[in-house]
């Protein structure tokens, strides 16, 4: 199956930087209109000015994705300027770093509106718009951590777990008229770790490098094109992946291997 992306109707979260940028530059440049988010409304501001030099069609609304009023502005927007939708990118999220032990119950709590409510809700919203829409397609950017959760990460791990298995439940429920596409990818050089919510141990200077987020956004664009379902980012993210599946017990001792030997368990 082939999606043509010229002219099509996209609303992205998490736009400002990172994954979010890169996926609306290439879209851009694939013919699609955009509807982009996120809080920074200057860097949506930028992104908007720069894509119109290009005769791109993009338009922003800025606001914090956690509150279903700005949810609300999105699906008002959409609704009256292009009465459908053909596609919804969940990308917008947050992590954080340290041990659960120490850790506190409005961490996860943000943790999990941000990566899990926010986008579940969301779609919930817009499912009538997409249902409108031509060859619709909802994609969610979860991580290769949706799969195989490593420690100091519990909560963000637990998010993108939710967002996985909520993606497969939504893809068997909306098919074949709308596609649920997971992509998982693995590190990325973004601003990610700069705003993680806590940096509690020495796992954060770990990542500071990555797959870029033009590649990334790249996985987007041609799973959106193809129609695939999931997209395991990286050699190294798929073998993680398998290797959990065919010896879970390998995978642990494979993590516990590379972690920091002061890491407080
Ligand atoms: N970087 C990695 O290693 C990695 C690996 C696997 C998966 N991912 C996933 O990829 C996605 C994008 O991350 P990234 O690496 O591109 O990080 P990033 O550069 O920090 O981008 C995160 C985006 O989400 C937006 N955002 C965060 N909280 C928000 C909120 N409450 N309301 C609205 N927008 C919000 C940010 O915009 P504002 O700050 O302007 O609101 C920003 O545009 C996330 O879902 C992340 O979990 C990242």
């Amino acid at each position: 199956m082939h999606r043509d992306l010229q002219g099509i109707r996209v609303l992205l979260t998490g736009a400002s930087s990172g994954i979010g940028l890169a996926t609306a530059l290439q879209l851009a440049d694939a013919g699609a209109r955009l509807l982009v988010t996120a809080r920074r409304e200057a860097l949506l501001r930028e992104l908007r000015e720069r894509l119109h030099c290009q005769g791109r069609q993009i338009d922003y609304l800025a606001g914090d994705i956690t509150d279903p009023a700005h949810r609300s502005r999105l699906l008002d927007w959409v609704e009256s300027h292009w009465s459908a939708l053909d596609v919804l990118i969940n990308n917008a999220g947050v992590g954080a770093l340290g041990p659960f032990v120490r850790s506190d119950p409005q961490r996860l709590q943000r943790i999990m509106r941000v990566n899990f409510f926010a986008p579940v809700e969301l779609t919930r919203l817009v499912l009538p718009l997409l249902k409108q829409g031509t060859r619709p397609a909802i994609v969610n950017v979860g991580s290769v951590l949706g799969y195989r959760a490593v420690p100091n990460k519990s909560e963000y791990c637990a998010s993108k777990f939710a967002l996985h298995g909520w993606s497969e439940s939504l893809r068997l429920e909306l098919a074949p008229e709308i596609d649920v596409i997971l992509i998982s990818p693995s590190t990325t050089a973004s601003e990610f770790f700069e705003v993680l919510l806590a940096t509690d141990g020495p796992d954060s200077r770990l990542s500071r490098h990555g797959m870029s987020t033009r590649a990334v956004a790249t996985a987007v664009v041609g799973a959106l094109r193809r129609g695939r379902r999931e997209v395991i980012l990286t050699a190294g993210g798929k073998a993680l992946v398998w290797l959990n599946r065919l010896c879970p017990a390998l995978a642990d001792r494979v993590i516990r291997l590379g972690m920091p030997p002061q890491v407080d368990r």
